[in-house]
């Protein structure tokens, strides 16, 4: 059975941090490698992307892979009724040397992966995780402060919806970092891993790192309301001190998370994460494929 990156509890330290220093040696090396030349990656993504899709897409391509793109409705035989396993299973039959996903939690990933003679990356998988984001996130903050132990990360806004906080919980616990949460009661997660906190004030007082996750208001019901959302829950440039460090993984709502100055700041990263990102799926793509 291939190794396949779902979630990221059964990577270790060692593997993760071999992930960073590869990566690392692709920006200083800049190093173009052929060995993955005439085959194919295939991306599959049955929920809308941008910042993902595409960089996985860019990383095959560094890589030498072939991406074959798969994400829309209107397009795919999805339109006459074909599921989302059966697509896949069709996919998996013209070998391609891995297989990208994105999709609902409905979606049975984990089992799929299994039994899958194709290495499987989640690219997204509904509420439940969304591991290259985490990488990626990781690798933006121990490139910044060298090391993740003790660091203080702080995760504001809707938790409860969030697949990327899950793989950050995930990672970021593994690592030694100290979490916490300051959100609305309805999008706050109930996890003994989290420091709540009474304030925004108190809550920035705390942080050394600022994550931002997006209002998800294609996942609320109908009783959720974000009125009061911006006074109580928005970060402006005028809360943060110089060296507290400000990430979101996309996409953003500008004047709802963050305030539109935020983006000019030094201390905002949130570009140089999807920078990364392709460097780490490149390191990624490469491993998995070559069983390395
Ligand atoms: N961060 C992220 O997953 O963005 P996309 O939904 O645009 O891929």
């Amino acid at each position: 059975m291939p190794r396949s990156l779902i979630h990221l509890h059964n990577w270790s330290q060692d593997e993760i941090l071999e992930i960073f220093r590869d990566s690392e040696k692709l920006i200083a090396e800049n190093l173009q490698r052929n060995d993955l030349k005439g085959q194919t990656a295939a991306l599959i993504f049955f929920e809308s992307s941008t910042r993902t899709r595409m960089s996985f897409e860019t990383a095959s391509v560094r890589l030498g892979l072939y991406p074959l793109r798969f994400d829309s409705k209107e397009s795919t035989s999805l339109a006459k009724g074909e599921t989302h396993l059966d697509s896949i299973k069709n996919i998996a039959a013209m070998e391609p040397k891995i297989l990208v996903v994105r999709c609902g939690d409905e979606f049975p990933l984990e089992q799929y992966a299994q039994s899958s003679h194709i290495p499987i990356v989640n690219a997204g998988w509904g509420q439940k995780g969304h591991p290259t984001q985490a990488l990626l996130d990781a690798w933006t903050l121990y490139r910044e402060f060298a090391s993740l132990k003790g660091l203080r990360v702080l995760f504001v806004g809707d938790l409860s919806h969030s697949r990327v906080v899950q793989s950050n919980i995930e990672l970021l616990t593994k690592f030694g970092a100290e979490l916490g949460q300051f959100a609305p009661a309805t999008w706050s997660l109930q996890n003994s891993a989290l420091k709540n906190f009474g304030s925004m004030k108190e809550a920035l007082n705390w942080a050394q790192v600022v994550m931002a996750l997006r209002v998800q208001t294609e996942r609320h019901g109908s009783n959720e309301k974000q009125s009061s959302y911006v006074n109580e829950f928005q970060i402006r440039g005028d809360m943060l001190t110089e060296d507290q460090i400000v990430l979101h993984p996309g996409p953003v709502n500008w004047g709802v998370e963050l305030s539109e100055d935020i983006a000019n700041l030094s201390q905002c990263k949130i570009l140089e994460q999807v920078s990364n990102g392709v460097y780490i799926r490149q390191t990624l793509l490469r491993k998995l494929c070559l069983d390395i």
